[in-house]
Protein backbone atom coordinates (compact mmCIF):
# COMPACT_ATOMS: atom_id res chain seq x y z
CA UNK A 1 0.00 0.00 0.00
CA UNK A 2 1.54 3.31 -0.77
CA UNK A 3 2.08 5.80 1.98
CA UNK A 4 2.05 3.31 4.37
CA UNK A 5 4.44 1.58 6.88
CA UNK A 6 3.86 -1.21 8.52
CA UNK A 7 6.25 -1.27 11.60
CA UNK A 8 6.74 -4.71 11.86
CA UNK A 9 9.52 -5.09 13.80
CA UNK A 10 9.84 -8.25 16.41
CA UNK A 11 9.53 -6.26 19.42
CA UNK A 12 7.02 -3.81 18.26
CA UNK A 13 4.57 -6.69 17.22
CA UNK A 14 5.24 -8.74 21.12
CA UNK A 15 4.33 -5.26 22.71
CA UNK A 16 1.36 -4.51 20.69
CA UNK A 17 0.16 -8.17 21.34
CA UNK A 18 -0.07 -7.94 25.31
CA UNK A 19 -1.24 -4.33 24.71
CA UNK A 20 -4.49 -5.70 23.12
CA UNK A 21 -5.16 -8.59 25.75
CA UNK A 22 -8.20 -7.61 27.64
CA UNK A 23 -6.76 -8.10 30.97
CA UNK A 24 -3.43 -5.62 30.47
CA UNK A 25 -4.03 -3.65 33.35
CA UNK A 26 -3.72 0.15 32.91
CA UNK A 27 -0.26 0.66 33.98
CA UNK A 28 1.02 -2.03 31.88
CA UNK A 29 -0.89 -0.99 28.98
CA UNK A 30 0.25 2.21 29.49
CA UNK A 31 4.12 1.20 30.06
CA UNK A 32 3.68 -0.65 26.90
CA UNK A 33 2.62 2.29 24.96
CA UNK A 34 5.41 4.84 26.20
CA UNK A 35 7.68 1.79 25.12
CA UNK A 36 6.03 1.24 21.50
CA UNK A 37 5.90 4.99 21.08
CA UNK A 38 9.93 4.76 21.33
CA UNK A 39 10.29 2.12 19.07
CA UNK A 40 8.15 3.82 16.83
CA UNK A 41 9.96 6.72 16.82
CA UNK A 42 12.89 5.50 15.42
CA UNK A 43 11.37 4.20 12.83
CA UNK A 44 9.36 7.52 12.10
CA UNK A 45 12.54 9.85 12.28
CA UNK A 46 14.70 7.76 9.75
CA UNK A 47 14.97 10.01 7.19
CA UNK A 48 15.21 13.58 9.70
CA UNK A 49 17.92 15.71 8.56
CA UNK A 50 21.38 15.71 10.25
CA UNK A 51 23.95 18.31 9.96
CA UNK A 52 27.43 18.42 11.06
CA UNK A 53 29.03 20.08 14.56
CA UNK A 54 31.63 20.71 15.46
CA UNK A 55 33.04 18.84 18.92
CA UNK A 56 35.58 17.32 21.04
CA UNK A 57 36.22 13.92 21.25
CA UNK A 58 38.78 12.92 24.71
CA UNK A 59 41.40 12.62 21.57
CA UNK A 60 40.78 14.86 19.30
CA UNK A 61 38.07 17.59 17.34
CA UNK A 62 35.65 15.98 14.80
CA UNK A 63 32.45 16.87 12.82
CA UNK A 64 30.28 14.99 14.23
CA UNK A 65 26.38 14.69 12.89
CA UNK A 66 23.28 15.92 15.14
CA UNK A 67 19.75 16.42 14.34
CA UNK A 68 18.00 19.72 14.56
CA UNK A 69 14.71 17.78 17.28
CA UNK A 70 13.64 21.67 17.59
CA UNK A 71 12.69 21.56 14.20
CA UNK A 72 10.35 18.90 15.02
CA UNK A 73 6.81 18.98 16.19
CA UNK A 74 4.46 16.40 17.90
CA UNK A 75 0.91 17.10 17.81
CA UNK A 76 -1.52 14.78 19.54
CA UNK A 77 -4.88 14.79 18.88
CA UNK A 78 -6.62 14.63 22.54
CA UNK A 79 -7.18 12.57 24.32
CA UNK A 80 -5.32 9.54 23.51
CA UNK A 81 -2.52 10.48 21.38
CA UNK A 82 -1.09 12.01 24.60
CA UNK A 83 -0.67 8.41 25.50
CA UNK A 84 2.05 8.46 22.79
CA UNK A 85 3.47 11.73 23.61
CA UNK A 86 5.65 10.77 26.77
CA UNK A 87 7.67 8.07 25.00
CA UNK A 88 8.03 10.44 21.71
CA UNK A 89 10.05 12.95 23.97
CA UNK A 90 12.36 10.41 25.48
CA UNK A 91 13.77 9.99 22.21
CA UNK A 92 13.58 13.21 20.77
CA UNK A 93 13.60 15.52 23.89
CA UNK A 94 13.97 18.67 22.24
CA UNK A 95 10.92 17.96 20.17
CA UNK A 96 8.02 20.72 20.23
CA UNK A 97 4.24 19.65 21.07
CA UNK A 98 0.96 21.08 19.62
CA UNK A 99 -2.76 19.40 20.68
CA UNK A 100 -5.58 19.23 18.92
CA UNK A 101 -8.79 18.74 20.74
CA UNK A 102 -11.16 16.70 18.44
CA UNK A 103 -14.13 14.92 19.99
CA UNK A 104 -16.60 12.08 18.02
CA UNK A 105 -19.74 13.18 17.58
CA UNK A 106 -21.27 9.46 18.56
CA UNK A 107 -24.15 10.20 16.14
CA UNK A 108 -22.63 11.02 12.93
CA UNK A 109 -19.01 10.00 14.14
CA UNK A 110 -17.87 13.27 12.28
CA UNK A 111 -14.74 15.00 14.13
CA UNK A 112 -15.36 18.11 16.29
CA UNK A 113 -13.10 20.50 17.17
CA UNK A 114 -12.65 22.17 20.14
CA UNK A 115 -9.03 23.27 21.23
CA UNK A 116 -5.94 23.69 18.71
CA UNK A 117 -2.70 25.06 19.93
CA UNK A 118 0.71 24.33 18.21
CA UNK A 119 4.25 26.24 18.33
CA UNK A 120 5.12 29.52 16.22
CA UNK A 121 6.89 29.05 13.00
CA UNK A 122 5.18 26.12 11.47
CA UNK A 123 6.61 26.59 7.98
CA UNK A 124 9.99 25.56 9.57
CA UNK A 125 9.06 22.30 11.04
CA UNK A 126 8.22 18.60 10.19
CA UNK A 127 5.04 17.50 11.93
CA UNK A 128 4.34 14.47 13.30
CA UNK A 129 0.41 14.05 14.31
CA UNK A 130 -0.25 10.96 16.57
CA UNK A 131 -3.17 9.41 17.74
CA UNK A 132 -3.34 5.60 18.73
CA UNK A 133 -5.79 4.16 16.20
CA UNK A 134 -6.83 5.44 12.88
CA UNK A 135 -10.24 3.89 12.91
CA UNK A 136 -13.04 6.08 10.84
CA UNK A 137 -10.36 8.20 9.93
CA UNK A 138 -12.23 11.47 10.60
CA UNK A 139 -10.31 13.15 13.15
CA UNK A 140 -6.58 12.16 11.52
CA UNK A 141 -8.56 14.02 8.61
CA UNK A 142 -9.29 16.98 10.36
CA UNK A 143 -6.40 17.50 12.15
CA UNK A 144 -4.03 17.00 9.16
CA UNK A 145 -6.44 19.66 7.61
CA UNK A 146 -5.73 22.13 10.55
CA UNK A 147 -1.80 21.15 10.42
CA UNK A 148 -2.06 21.97 6.45
CA UNK A 149 -3.22 25.24 6.50
CA UNK A 150 -0.14 26.06 8.50
CA UNK A 151 2.25 24.81 5.63
CA UNK A 152 4.92 22.87 7.68
CA UNK A 153 7.95 21.29 5.70
CA UNK A 154 6.46 18.02 6.07
CA UNK A 155 3.61 15.86 7.46
CA UNK A 156 3.69 12.63 8.85
CA UNK A 157 0.87 10.30 11.03
CA UNK A 158 1.64 7.98 13.46
CA UNK A 159 -0.72 5.33 15.11
CA UNK A 160 -0.80 2.26 16.96
CA UNK A 161 -3.59 0.42 14.96
CA UNK A 162 -5.96 1.07 11.63
CA UNK A 163 -7.82 -1.11 8.88
CA UNK A 164 -8.25 -0.92 5.45
CA UNK A 165 -11.43 1.70 6.12
CA UNK A 166 -9.38 4.01 7.89
CA UNK A 167 -6.21 4.17 5.21
CA UNK A 168 -9.11 4.43 2.81
CA UNK A 169 -10.64 7.37 4.27
CA UNK A 170 -7.79 9.28 5.01
CA UNK A 171 -5.80 8.84 1.48
CA UNK A 172 -8.73 9.89 -0.05
CA UNK A 173 -8.28 13.94 1.30
CA UNK A 174 -4.70 13.53 2.02
CA UNK A 175 -2.72 10.88 -0.29
CA UNK A 176 0.38 12.85 0.06
CA UNK A 177 0.71 11.92 4.02
CA UNK A 178 2.62 9.00 5.09
CA UNK A 179 0.47 6.71 7.44
CA UNK A 180 3.49 4.73 9.95
CA UNK A 181 1.14 1.94 12.36
CA UNK A 182 2.51 -1.11 14.15
CA UNK A 183 -0.99 -2.94 12.60
CA UNK A 184 -3.63 -2.89 9.59
CA UNK A 185 -6.68 -5.06 11.53
CA UNK A 186 -9.30 -6.44 10.11
CA UNK A 187 -12.36 -4.26 9.83
CA UNK A 188 -14.08 -1.35 11.45
CA UNK A 189 -17.37 -2.26 13.33
CA UNK A 190 -20.80 -0.27 13.10
CA UNK A 191 -19.46 2.04 16.59
CA UNK A 192 -16.47 3.08 14.61
CA UNK A 193 -14.18 0.46 16.55
CA UNK A 194 -11.27 -1.25 15.09
CA UNK A 195 -11.74 -5.39 15.00
CA UNK A 196 -10.10 -7.19 16.66
CA UNK A 197 -8.25 -4.06 17.95
CA UNK A 198 -7.89 -3.15 21.49
CA UNK A 199 -10.25 -1.53 22.70
CA UNK A 200 -11.17 2.52 23.71
CA UNK A 201 -7.67 3.42 23.46
CA UNK A 202 -8.56 6.44 25.43
CA UNK A 203 -10.23 4.55 28.43
CA UNK A 204 -7.52 2.08 28.66
CA UNK A 205 -4.41 4.79 28.77
CA UNK A 206 -6.32 6.73 31.58
CA UNK A 207 -8.15 3.49 32.98
CA UNK A 208 -11.37 5.84 32.85
CA UNK A 209 -13.89 2.53 32.17
N1 LIG B 1 -10.86 4.67 18.89
C1 LIG B 1 -10.49 3.75 19.81
O1 LIG B 1 -10.04 4.10 20.89
N2 LIG B 1 -10.61 2.45 19.49
C2 LIG B 1 -11.08 2.03 18.31
O2 LIG B 1 -11.15 0.82 18.07
C3 LIG B 1 -11.47 3.01 17.37
C4 LIG B 1 -11.35 4.33 17.68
Amino acid sequence: MRHVHLIDHPLVQHKLTLMRRKDASTNSFRRLLNELAMLMTYEVTRDMPLHEIEIETPLESMKAKAIDGKKLVFVSILRAGTGILDGMLSVVPGARVGHIGLYRDPKTLVAVEYYFKVPLDMNERDVVVVDPMLATGNSAIAAVERIKELQPRSIKFVCLLTCPEGIKAFHETHPDIPIYTAAIDRQLNEHGYILPGLGDAGDRIFGTK
